[in-house]
């Protein structure tokens, strides 16, 4: 008897998971290779924190709460959105999650027939085609170029459209390319999508993490496009919790009651502490957020002319903590790159490939990583390629 499903044996396992195991147990590997804030949390946090568990009692913290979420956190959320992103949405059109995973899952359930179709860029973030595959649907790729700054060409969304097409799933900031779309981008889509009548899945969870004045729209907030679009926002990468695990969406009600259905029978409700911890997090002032964006921002600034330096083009992103490089001229395959690199060099980076196939001939580092050991890495680098 097989032991595992098919399903389960065809998702690809986590070379991110492997490099950050492997530098995690040795001291001399310097990872660049997560998406993880490296920050601690915030004191304020930590102090609610505190605080949750001593009144764990009249929390009632041991018991579930409303698979949709706690309403005070929901109403948070609408009126967080509302301020913040311009997203006009009631507290019941908001779907309280374990993490914006959960929620993405969730949303390809309740909108995915079995081989209808998702237009996604490629390279996109890794934790999308499984989550499709998973129901069984089917990832449709628009490739993305590095002279386009790696950004969604909309003419090639509206070649990629066909009668299976059912949404159009957006990211940006982007992971892994650290792209930000602008705003006649996203209204380009935005028409692409009323035309074809598809929804558009918004990834923002990177969404307060964007430099240089860049400015974060949210696609739900453009014209005429609130019945269309799921807004997928998380606590992970703004706030530093991402071992709390929550996160949420917000759009058509319709798919919102949905969602809460399949989430029920995945884990019944987001962690209770977490849910009451991200309703804190929600009324800090803005300086805490702030302060870690303006250290990805110095981070970034040393780290991508560094890379241009050595010889490896990179755009200098916009958003998230990540950059992109093109590793071809030292002629090695991204995966044979990244081995080598950390075996002669100690430095964990993630092979563009497996953020998809248009991600070859390049790597991804992470700068949500301390500052100087980010510049320890670019030294090793640096002797690791005067040695091809
Ligand atoms: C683009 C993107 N979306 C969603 C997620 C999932 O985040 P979480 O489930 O922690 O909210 C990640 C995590 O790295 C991500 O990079």
């Amino acid at each position: 008897m097989e032991d595992v499903s098919e399903r389960e044996s065809d998702l690809p396992s986590s070379i991110i998971e492997k490099l950050t195991r492997i530098a995690s147990e040795s001291k001399e590997t310097i990872s660049l290779s997560i998406g993880e804030p490296d920050f601690a949390m915030p004191r304020a946090l930590v102090k609610e924190l505190k605080k949750i568990i001593r009144q764990n009692k009249k929390n009632k913290l041991n018991q579930y709460t409303s698979g949709q979420g706690i309403p005070a956190l929901r109403e948070a959320i609408a009126k967080k959105l509302k301020e913040e992103n311009k997203v006009k949405v009631n507290a019941d059109e908001v779907l309280v999650t374990s993490g914006s995973q959960q929620a993405l899952f969730a949303g390809f359930l309740a909108t995915l027939d079995p081989g209808e179709e998702v237009i996604l860029s490629n390279p996109g973030y890794l934790g999308y085609i499984p989550a499709i595959e998973l129901v069984s649907g089917v990832p449709s790729y628009v490739p993305l170029k590095e002279e386009d700054d790696f950004a969604l060409n909309p003419d090639l969304i509206k070649k990629a459209v066909t009668k299976k097409s059912r949404v159009i799933l957006l990211n940006s900031p982007s992971n892994p390319t650290g792209t930000v779309l602008k705003k006649n981008i996203l209204e380009e889509i935005a028409d692409i999508a009323v035309d074809k009548d598809l929804y558009i899945f918004s990834d923002e969870a990177y969404e307060k993490l964007v430099y240089d004045g860049s400015k974060h729209v949210s696609p739900a907030s453009l014209n005429g496009m609130k019945d269309y679009v799921l807004t997928f926002q998380t606590f992970s990468k703004s706030y530093a919790l991402c071992g709390f695990r929550l996160g949420y969406a917000a759009g058509p009600k319709k798919i919102i009651d949905a969602m809460q259905t399949s989430t029920h029978y995945m884990s019944l409700c987001a962690p209770h502490v977490s849910q009451l911890l991200g309703l804190k997090a929600l009324s800090l002032p803005k300086k805490y957020v702030e302060t870690m964006r303006k250290e990805y921002e110095r981070r970034r600034n040393f780290l991508v002319p560094r890379l241009n330096e050595l010889g490896l083009h990179t755009p200098m992103p916009k958003g998230a903590f990540y950059a992109f490089s093109n590793i071809t001229p030292t002629k090695m395959k991204s995966l044979q790159f990244c081995n080598k690199l950390l075996k002669e060099a100690h430095v964990a980076v993630v092979p563009g490939t497996e953020f998809g196939s248009a991600g070859d001939g390049y790597i991804r580092l992470s700068y949500a990583t301390d500052y100087k050991q980010i510049v320890r890495a670019m030294n090793r680098l640096e002797s690791f390629l005067k040695k091809r």
